[in-house]
Formats: C-alpha cells, sequence, structure tokens
C-alpha cells in the first residue's frame, strides 16, 4: 500500500504551446516509493505586458469594417435615422477643411495624414495637395489603403448585428488622383528620421492612442515647415490601457488643450479650436457619437 510521507507544494513554469507560458502552483504528496502525486494544482498563464506584445485593437478585422464604413459610408448607409446626428458625417472631409481654410498653400504643397487609418483624409489631402503620406501603426488598415489606392475600390463586410454582415464597397471618388498618395506603416513616436518637412501635418484622433503622446509632439517642429499648418483632433478620451496616467496630456487641474501649448508652445501657434464631432457606426442600431476637440496651429520659425 502506498502512503503519502511529505506534503510540499510546487510551483512551476511550464510552456505548453510555442507562444505561452504558464505558472503551476499547488501541492504535491511524495509517496514512500519515492513517485510524486499532484494532489491540488492551479495553472496561471503569464500575461505578456510589454506594449510591443499586446495586439492592437486596430488589427482586428471588426475594426476594420467599422473603419472603412466610418471613412468610405455613404450618409444613408451609415445613418439611416432621421432623427440621428448628420452633422456628425464626413468626419474626415471636415479635418481636410480645417487644414486648408484660411491660409494659402503653397504651389505643389506635400501633406502628412498621422494616424491615417484606411486613408480617407489622405485622399481628401491629395485633391489639394501634389503628395500625401499617410501612416499609421496598423498593418491591415496599411493594406486595405494601399488596396484602395491600387483599385480605387475594396469590399467589406459591415456588422448588421449578431454575426449578420453585408457586403459594401468603399470607393475612392474618381476625381482624386490616387498616385498622389502613398502609405506606409510607421510608429508616431518613433517616426523614421528621414521623413522631411510638411506644408500640412493633421493627426486625427491619434494623440490618446499612443503610449507616449509627448514623443509624437515633440518631432512635430521637425515635421511642419516653417508657416506650415498642424490640424490635431482629439476626443480626449484617456484610457490607462492606451496611454500611462503620467502620460495624459489633461490633470485633475487642467484639459488637454493647456497639454497641447505646454508642449508645442513656442513652435506652434495656435490659430483657432473648436469641437468636431463624429460618427462611428458599430452596427445597425449601434453608435459612437463623439465631440473631438480640434485645433488648428501654425508652425513658427522658432526651431
Ligand atoms: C482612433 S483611430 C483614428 C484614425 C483616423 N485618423 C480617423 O480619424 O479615422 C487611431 C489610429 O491611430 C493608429 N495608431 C495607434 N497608435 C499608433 C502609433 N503609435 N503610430 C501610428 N499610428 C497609430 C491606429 O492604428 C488607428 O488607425
Amino acid at each position: 500500500m502506498e502512503l503519502p510521507c511529505i506534503i510540499s507544494p510546487f510551483i512551476t513554469g511550464l510552456r505548453f504551446n510555442f507562444f505561452d507560458w504558464f505558472i503551476c502552483i499547488g501541492w504535491h504528496v511524495r509517496l514512500l516509493n519515492g513517485h510524486r502525486r499532484i494532489i491540488a494544482g492551479y495553472r496561471f498563464k503569464i500575461m505578456q505586458t510589454s506594449s510591443s506584445n499586446i495586439e492592437s485593437p486596430y488589427e482586428s478585422a471588426r475594426m476594420l469594417g467599422e473603419y472603412l464604413s466610418f471613412h468610405y459610408g455613404s450618409a444613408v448607409e451609415i445613418l439611416p435615422y432621421e432623427n440621428g446626428p448628420r452633422g456628425a458625417l464626413e468626419f474626415h472631409g471636415r479635418c481636410v477643411e480645417a487644414c486648408l481654410e484660411g491660409w494659402k498653400l503653397p504651389g505643389d504643397a506635400c501633406a502628412l495624414d498621422m494616424g491615417c487609418s484606411v486613408g480617407r483624409a489622405s485622399f481628401e489631402l491629395a485633391r489639394s495637395c501634389g503628395r500625401v503620406v499617410g501612416i499609421d501603426y496598423s498593418t491591415r488598415f496599411i493594406d486595405a489603403a494601399n488596396q484602395l489606392k491600387e483599385t480605387g475600390a475594396l469590399g467589406y463586410g459591415r456588422l448588421e448585428e449578431g454575426a449578420r454582415f453585408t457586403e459594401c464597397v468603399a470607393r475612392i471618388p474618381a476625381d482624386i488622383d490616387r498616385s498622389r498618395v502613398h502609405f506606409e506603416t510607421g510608429d508616431a513616436m518613433e517616426l523614421r528620421v528621414d521623413l522631411g518637412r510638411f506644408d500640412i501635418v493633421l493627426a486625427a484622433n491619434l494623440l490618446c492612442r499612443l503610449r507616449t503622446p509627448s514623443k509624437f509632439l515633440a518631432r512635430l517642429p521637425l515635421l511642419v515647415k516653417p508657416g506650415g499648418r498642424l490640424v490635431l483632433t482629439t476626443p480626449c478620451t484617456w484610457m490607462e490601457e492606451f496611454t500611462p496616467r503620467e502620460n495624459w496630456l489633461c490633470s485633475e487641474m487642467t484639459g488637454t488643450l493647456d497639454g497641447l501649448h505646454r508642449h508645442i508652445d513656442p513652435h506652434f501657434k495656435l490659430v483657432s479650436s473648436f469641437d468636431l464631432p463624429f460618427l462611428i457606426r458599430e452596427h445597425a442600431r449601434k453608435y459612437q457619437w463623439t465631440i473631438a476637440l480640434a485645433s488648428v496651429w501654425t508652425a513658427s520659425c522658432v526651431c
């Protein structure tokens, strides 16, 4: 007969497949014959916490459908309800208006659309600029933007409810010269050194998705030509899941616009700030209606 002689705790680290590590803790008994038997044990998956290992939500198929609809859906496709917030439609067109309004764009101007997602604002900027660079961290979004550049159209599934989708097509208007636009993946906080300088830099709803927004803001004086224009829009949705609290541009006493002043004065002079609503359709009966804070800046000659 086997009798337990020692009951002792155990902790081990185990790898159950190529990617996942687990910690197992529990109790085992050492039997008289020298064998060990586990009498109670628990397995904990080790969460990967470094930012580079967290899969961006912007790589998911659901987000791709939402953003293609947000950027390219017609007013009727997005908002068939009479009493919905119509003023929040065509967000990207209104961002580009803010980039162009009230100043004379130099001939053959170039523009940068940081956090361009699937590219609508980049294509709209190409109506007025000879060269537009759209950069986003999401490979999935940039692949979609590049397909739109190559062929002018891209089919996608739009969520109706549950797991029911309808087929839609995103199209670039025929009067836009798509060859003026270049898309690439990149990190707003670690931009390549040879990116160059632009007459217009637009960063729509990017800041509060960055881990360290100050890194991107610090690069701006070198990205916008003196006298050029910077347009930042942000819903000010600061979340620790994207941005550690100590990096938020707002504090208990001050708002995001104060934070922007703190980081980019005196390199930029504020021209105006205003509300810029937008509407993202999640499914046929659910929307995100958000009022972004837009700020328009002119680059000083101080660098
Ligand atoms: C809220 S969406 C806004 C997208 C687009 N500007 C718009 O207005 O529809 C934020 C975008 O920023 C991108 N993004 C997040 N972190 C980034 C980073 N470090 N560098 C560049 N893009 C980033 C995401 O992939 C996503 O496309």
